[in-house]
């Protein structure tokens, strides 16, 4: 089977193509063609990620990327496709300003190979851009004549931590119960799963997610947008240089002594702010800072993550979304964790699939049509955008 994954739910822009073999959970993904385009320096204008940007930007990418990926996956040939009814792909694409002319004049000059399920995000994630993905789905489906899965982000996070890590291009064969701490921009969630895809959610933040503090924080700081990737940077070289901790009253673990599984992060971001006042911060102090913010936000993850590991008697940890590209958090969570638990299995993603990307779309989408239609029942969206059993 071959698949073609969309992603647009935040400020990535990405479709990949993928073959398949054998059935969720046990199949292969060869992922031949992987286009991704990243709007980070778009939205560092701006200081984070603007809903009607991100839509902006999408409309823009989605064609070039179609294009880079069939490329890469030796797909693409000069020729002109057949569109049964022009009148229906403008219809389809009619909020989407702009995107239905670029299909239309790509399609002219192309033609598209077959494609056997299109997989795209339909949430969590920014309204206005999920719906440039899954507009543009239907209007491919509706050339290529199949049918369109609608795909959890997160289970996309959750599937790209164990993928290509201990089978080649296939899911690790993980051991029940497992638990994925999801840390992303928009999410800090425990989810308990008790077998291939039950997802049970167990903890969550109450406010900010982690991801969105590392933003904050690093904007207090002056430092540019995304904020964890630098906090990291300038973390690492605190601990390397033995920075003396930042002055002032210690950074609170929020949530940390807490009897549930939930987290907390607006209060933290509101400590910094209080540290820095109206200081000009220098170069130490940042540093010192970002490591004193890094150590208080990965101590309230591993707290409740450990507490959920002995509570529900875990084997597998599975860590995705963007933090989990974080040194630190990896550092914690490998070695940390495994002196006190050295019998759990502990999964990361690969780190050009940590962040966004629609490789794990593909995962997800798959592992909804799969086990859907082993159960007798697939929901998927036909071309003409109703949903159909
Ligand atoms: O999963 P993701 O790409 O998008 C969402 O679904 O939100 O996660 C993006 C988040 C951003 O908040 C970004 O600052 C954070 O992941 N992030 C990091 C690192 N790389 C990305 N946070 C800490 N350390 C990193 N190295
Ligand atoms: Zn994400």
């Amino acid at each position: 089977m071959r698949i073609l994954s969309i992603e647009t739910s935040c400020d990535e822009t990405a479709i990949s193509i993928v073959e398949v073999e054998g059935e969720f959970p046990t199949a292969t993904y060869t992922v031949i063609g992987n286009a991704l385009f990243s709007q980070v320096d778009i939205h560092k204008e701006y200081g984070g990620v603007f809903p009607a940007v991100a839509k902006r930007e999408h409309v823009k990418t989605l064609v070039p990327m179609l294009k880079k990926a069939l490329e890469e996956a030796e797909l693409l040939e000069t020729g002109s496709t057949d569109i049964d009814s022009e009148d229906t792909l403008r219809d389809i694409l009619s909020r989407e300003d702009g995107l239905a002319d670029d299909l239309v004049t790509f399609l002219s000059s192309y033609t598209l190979p077959e494609i056997h399920l299109i997989t795209v995000t339909n949430g969590p994630g920014l309204e206005p851009a999920l719906w440039v993905g899954i507009s543009f789905a239907k209007a491919l489906a509706h050339i290529l004549k199949c049918g369109v899965v609608p795909t959890n982000h997160m289970e996309g996070h959750i599937l790209a931590s164990l993928y290509d890590v201990e089978v080649d291009n296939g899911l690790a064969p993980i051991s029940f119960p497992a638990l994925a701490l999801l840390v992303s921009g928009g999410h800090t969630e425990l989810i308990f799963m008790r077998n291939w895809g039950t997802y049970e959610k167990i903890g969550e933040t109450r406010d900010d997610a982690v991801g969105e503090a590392f933003d904050k924080v690093a904007r207090l700081m002056g430092l540019p947008y995304p904020g964890g990737p630098e906090i990291g940077r300038r973390a690492a070289i605190a601990r390397d240089t033995k920075l003396p901790p930042f002055p002032g009253k210690p950074l609170p673990r929020p949530m940390i002594q807490s009897g549930d599984l939930d987290f907390s992060y607006a209060g933290l971001k509101t400590a910094v702010r209080n540290l820095i006042g109206d200081k000009e911060l220098t170069e130490d102090e940042k540093n010192a800072l970002a490591r004193d913010f890094e150590d208080a936000a990965i101590e309230s993850l591993y707290a409740k993550t450990v507490k959920a590991i002995d509570h529900f008697m875990i084997r597998t940890l599975i860590i995705g979304g963007g933090v989990s590209a974080n040194n630190f958090l990896r550092q914690t969570f490998t070695e940390g964790l495994l002196a006190s638990h050295p019998d759990i299995e502990v999964y990361l993603p690969h780190r050009h699939l940590s962040t966004d990307n629609s490789v794990m779309i593909a995962l997800a989408g798959h592992a909804q049509f799969t086990t859907a239609r082993t159960a007798g029942a697939i929901a998927y969206i036909t071309a003409d955008g109703n949903r159909s059993l």
